[in-house]
């Protein structure tokens, strides 16, 4: 059984989280750290991103969300620029990491602006 109080918390916890990630994503890109260090933040931010998706669906499907169906829509797109850029960032020399990280970054904050936020929105307005 899904405790949908317990669950919003940690949701909501993980975006907590997120956004300390992508903040210290910022900094590496603006002290242009190695790719090493680059490669290794951005594939805790792929991983970490994969996991909080799966709850963050299960959630809306236990609580039958309206935009389920657009927000997983949405899901499946970042899960696809996440992974691609950072293979291609893992694949590609010559190419600076953070072109790679700068479209990490964007897309997700589209993804937080247009879906995440609305949706703790009607998680707040629920309880
Ligand atoms: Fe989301
Ligand atoms: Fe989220």
């Amino acid at each position: 059984m899904v405790n949908i109080g317990e669950m919003t918390k940690k949701v909501s916890d993980e975006h907590d989280e997120i956004e300390r990630l992508l903040g210290q994503l910022d900094d590496l890109i603006m002290r242009h750290e190695t790719k090493t260090t680059g490669l290794a933040i951005l594939g805790k931010i792929v991983q970490y991103s994969i996991d909080h998706i799966r709850r963050e669906e299960l959630l809306m499907d236990t609580m039958k969300y309206n935009f389920y169906r657009e927000h997983t829509f949405d899901h499946v797109q970042i899960i696809e620029i996440l992974t691609k850029s950072l293979s291609d960032c893992e694949g590609f020399g010559g190419i600076e990491w953070d072109q790679f990280a700068r479209s990490i970054r964007e897309a997700y904050y589209n993804h937080i602006a247009h879906f995440d936020d609305p949706f703790i929105d009607t998680l707040n307005h629920s309880r």
